[in-house]
């Protein structure tokens, strides 16, 4: 009997560790996925995010970016109707949705340096 109970209880560790496993996935913000598949990082730094850059010259960590750039400021940057020192960013090719998400998960890093 007492094996049984131990069997059952090993069981339902494995299901609750998966389940934990398959949670924290789920978990990661639909716009970090963006920023991933759009290959931001080929330019850009997420330090706060655990993202990082491979680029010799890399454009500003964005960890913060959220404390310092209005969501607005951002959307119009990646749709090529705002520019950083007179300069045209990289349009952002993919859906207004997934440019939305984008967006919605730039606007919460507010990291602290
Ligand atoms: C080819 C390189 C390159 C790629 C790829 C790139 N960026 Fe940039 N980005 C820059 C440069 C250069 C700047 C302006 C200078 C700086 O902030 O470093 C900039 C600025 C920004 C800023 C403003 C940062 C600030 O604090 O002023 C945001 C937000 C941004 N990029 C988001 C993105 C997103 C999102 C993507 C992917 C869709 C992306 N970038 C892809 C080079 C790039």
């Amino acid at each position: 009997m007492k094996n049984i109970l131990t069997y059952i209880l090993f069981l339902f560790m494995i299901v609750a560790l998966y389940g934990a496993a398959f949670a924290s996935a789920a978990d990661e913000p639909a716009g970090k996925k963006v920023f991933v598949d759009s290959k931001c990082g080929a330019c850009h730094a997420v330090s706060s995010a655990k993202l990082e850059t491979k680029s010799k010259k890399p454009a500003s960590d964005l960890s913060s970016v959220g404390a310092t750039k209005k969501a607005d400021f951002i959307n119009k940057l990646l749709s090529g109707q705002e520019k950083i020192d007179g300069k045209a960013h990289k349009k952002f090719t993919g859906s207004n949705e997934d440019l939305k998400k984008l967006v919605d998960w730039l606007g919460t890093l507010k990291a602290k340096k």
